[in-house]
């Protein structure tokens, strides 16, 4: 059942080229967009986006695409808050859903909340049968396939990749995107699975930096823009599976906080693509190293030939378009929690206190 491979979490990773090059074909049809009929962005005026965990980050990210493509508003709340706090919610609104099970119970409350309230309740879900599925008028499969390993991997890929299709039809809905554009975003698309290949043969150099890693106490993860939310999946896995504290942060906010925490025993996992906000993430970067944290910076080969040097370790990823990074650098974010957590000796499938699907709030 783990076709070769030691746990379902490693065989997970390693299935993300594929699961992803299955939702591509499922949503992409002769190189146009095939978003099941009803996803019309055209006159909604806001998105709510609830979720829990991992799937909540994918909203984050998505947050960022929805806003900065599509122009459209965008709100995210953890299911658990967004349930109890009764927010109002305008009829021209839609609310989305994610989740891997699709039976995640305070998801699920969330969801009833929303019913009737909003325009359209739509979910992007793993299970398709699941109750979330069932009860949205909407429901996109995310195609990922089972997951098994309780530490969500390919299926928050496949809901990045999911959600960033939605986010381009929203944009091309609304008029911000013209056909040649979007054409060219789902070229960019085509390319995820290649370069996914590319990012998991770091895993050899991954699990070297593991062995350091597994020493630690406490280690913090830092993004700009969208790299923020995957600099807080970087840590949930971690912790979840390794059991070592971890905390991603907005790199802008480290001098507000967290820089009382650096020393030469905490490293810092900077998550930092060359874009348009690399400088930034850079200057917190050395701001850490001027208090002799020991700085790991995951890049593309222009940012670690810019930035790399006087850092413990660096990770070189392949370059890629600005809206496939965040699914990109998920892949490095989990290597470095499955062998961290290999390193340490724990249970990878099953880490201790952790269900698989939350069905009780
Ligand atoms: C993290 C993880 C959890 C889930 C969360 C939501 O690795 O697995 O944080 O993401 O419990 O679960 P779903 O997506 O099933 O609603």
């Amino acid at each position: 059942e783990k076709a070769g491979y030691k746990h379902f979490m490693a065989k997970e990773i390693a299935e993300q080229p594929v699961v992803i090059a299955d939702a591509l074909r499922h949503y992409i049809s002769g190189g146009a967009l095939a978003l099941p009929e009803g996803l019309d962005f055209t006159s909604v005026d806001r998105l709510t986006l609830v979720a829990c965990g991992t799937a909540s980050y994918a909203c984050l990210v998505a947050k960022y695409w929805f806003e900065q493509i599509a122009g459209l508003p965008c709100e995210v709340d953890i299911a658990s808050e967004f349930r109890y706090r009764e927010p109002p919610l305008s009829d021209r609104s839609w609310a989305l859903f994610v989740s891997q099970s699709g039976e995640t119970a305070d998801t699920l409350a969330a969801l009833r909340y929303a019913s009737g309230k909003v325009a359209k309740v739509v979910s992007v879900c793993n299970v398709p049968t699941s109750s979330i599925a069932r009860e949205s008028d909407l429901a996109l499969p995310i195609l990922a396939g089972v997951e098994v390993g309780v530490a969500s991997t390919k299926a928050f890929t496949c809901q990045l990749t999911v959600l960033a299709l939605m986010a381009l039809k929203a944009a091309a809905d609304r008029g911000r995107l013209d056909g040649p554009a979007l054409a060219a975003h789902l070229a960019d698309l085509a390319t995820l699975p290649g370069l996914m290949n590319h990012a998991l043969r770091l895993a050899g150099d991954i699990a070297h930096i593991a062995e350091e890693l597994a020493e630690a106490q406490d280690i913090l993860f830092l993004g700009r823009g969208p790299m923020f939310p995957l600099a807080m999946e970087g840590a949930l896995k971690l912790k979840e599976i390794s059991y070592i504290h971890a905390e991603g942060y907005a790199s802008g906010e480290l001098k507000h906080g967290p820089i009382a925490l650096i020393d030469a025993r905490v490293p810092v996992i900077v998550m930092a693509p060359k874009d348009t906000l690399f400088e930034k993430t850079v200057s917190n970067m050395q701001e850490v190293m001027a208090r002799h944290g020991k700085v790991l910076l995951i890049s593309d080969m222009a940012g670690v030939q810019a930035a790399g040097m006087g850092c413990w370790q660096t990770l070189t990823l392949p370059a890629a378009p600005a809206l496939l990074a965040p699914i990109l650098y998920a892949i490095p974010a989990q290597l470095l929690a499955y062998h961290t957590a290999i390193a340490k000796g724990t249970d990878v499938d099953q880490p201790r206190n952790l269900a698989k699907s939350v069905t009780v709030e």
